[in-house]
């Protein structure tokens, strides 16, 4: 049911500009109210019931949009959307017409969140510089030229992962660290449909891969049938490449030398966090806030950055390394690591300044949160409290895939 004050109701709508029709929302809506066509991915307003479960996990932010209404757009007229209506002034007139007085305040907050989203997701740091979102899409990407590919993983194993750069020329793509672009590939799948749209991390700083070049780097890893992983790969310099975006308001880097980043990753979920140490590598390397890593691969040869990732002096950033498949070794998670630095993650918890950071695969994120329970635990913190103060704070931050 669309949610209602007096006559006026408050619609939940998807983006079909910005949605990269990738099915989380589907299969996260617990009343089933989400469901898609050929076009669209849609809300049903007659079952919503405005959870919110499924706003969160939506990698490009697509799913948070809301209209106040009088009457409820139809599942097949959000079909035929190739972009959201806008917000009628017609809807506000007309409760204020109902009663013959000005609008009542729950009517008015509905409207105002109509605007601004819900208050159940992610909040980026209170300090993060303002991000720039959704300035390309499908129907007018930007076009982005190839001038690096180089594979950062050993070159004899199967495990194929690939620092990409992208110049943008003379269009302007302002990104923030832990941002992520959109890659539209060429061509179209068996049903004659063009390619879907995979979001990528930016795996570089703001102003570059060196300062003050209009250019990005991503992080991507070859998945043996994967359309878009494959056709990013095997990309040649002076390629060009049609990119949307930029996506993602919330894992944001904080303004502010004092604060503690915390970072946990596997894989390529190294990307933003290079981003990260970049930025702040740049611009304060003195700074009093401490920045650490905990990052965890198959193998030292299957560590994106790791030839890099040595050379930043621990001064800078505390890392620690955690390998699953070395031979004649135990299988080490990042998790384990975290278990094992205890007594220095504890009192960085604790602390107001300090922002945590997950990225990479799904099967990471429980892992880590035991680890992070057992810690405060330890300290007698409740971990479950911490966690949704640090959410409010804009201090937590979960990534995965
Ligand atoms: P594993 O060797 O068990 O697959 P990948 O290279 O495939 O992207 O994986 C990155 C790293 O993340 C690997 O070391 C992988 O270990 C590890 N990993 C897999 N599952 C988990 C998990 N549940 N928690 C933490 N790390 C994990």
């Amino acid at each position: 049911m669309a949610q209602a004050v007096s006559d006026v109701l408050k619609q939940h709508l998807i983006d079909p500009e910005v949605c990269i029709r990738c099915n989380t929302c589907e299969e996260t809506c617990p009343v089933d109210a989400i469901t898609h066509d050929n076009n669209n991915y849609v809300v049903d307003a007659s079952k919503c019931n405005f959870c919110l479960d499924c706003i969160s996990p939506c990698p490009t932010g697509s799913i948070d949009n809301w209209r106040v209404v009088n009457a409820a757009y139809s599942v097949d007229e959000q079909y035929s959307w190739s972009e959201l209506p806008v917000q009628q002034d017609i809807a506000v007139q007309s409760a204020n017409d109902e009663t013959g007085e000005a609008l009542d305040e729950e009517a008015a907050a509905l409207i105002a969140s109509a605007h601004q989203g819900t208050g159940g997701k992610p909040i980026a740091p209170a300090s993060s510089a303002k991000p720039s979102v959704n300035l390309f899409n499908r129907g007018r990407p930007a076009l982005a030229i190839v001038t690096g590919n180089y594979r950062l993983t050993a070159e004899n194993g199967d495990n194929d992962v690939r620092h990409i750069i992208l110049d943008f020329g003379d269009t302007r793509f302002p990104v923030l660290e832990g941002q992520s672009i959109g890659i539209l590939p060429p061509g179209v799948d068996a049903q004659g449909q063009p390619h879907r749209m995979r979001l990528y991390s930016i795996a570089s700083p703001r102003h570059g891969e060196r300062p003050n070049t209009n250019n990005l780097a991503l992080t991507v890893k070859r998945e043996p049938h994967g359309v878009c992983s494959n056709y990013v790969c095997d990309l040649k310099k002076g390629d060009k490449v049609q990119v949307a975006g930029p996506f993602g308001a919330t894992f944001l880097m904080p303004n502010d030398s004092a604060a503690n980043i915390v970072m946990i990753c596997t894989g390529t979920g190294s990307a933003p966090f290079r981003g990260f140490t970049e930025w702040r590598r740049r611009m304060t390397p003195d700074a009093v806030g401490r920045m650490v890593l905990f990052f965890g691969a198959r193998r030292p040869e299957d560590l994106p950055y790791f030839g890099p990732l040595q050379k930043v002096p621990d001064s800078l950033l505390a890392k620690f390394f955690a390998y699953s498949r070395v031979p004649d070794a135990p299988k080490i998670y990042v998790q384990d690591r975290m278990r094992e630095q205890a007594d220095m993650l504890a009192p960085l918890m604790q602390s107001d300044k300090t922002h945590i950071y997950v990225c990479g695969l799904r099967g990471m994120e429980q892992g880590v949160d035991a680890a992070l329970d057992d810690i405060c635990r330890g300290s007698g913190v409740k971990w479950s409290e911490l966690r949704e103060r640090m959410r409010g704070d804009g201090r937590y931050h979960v990534e995965t895939y």
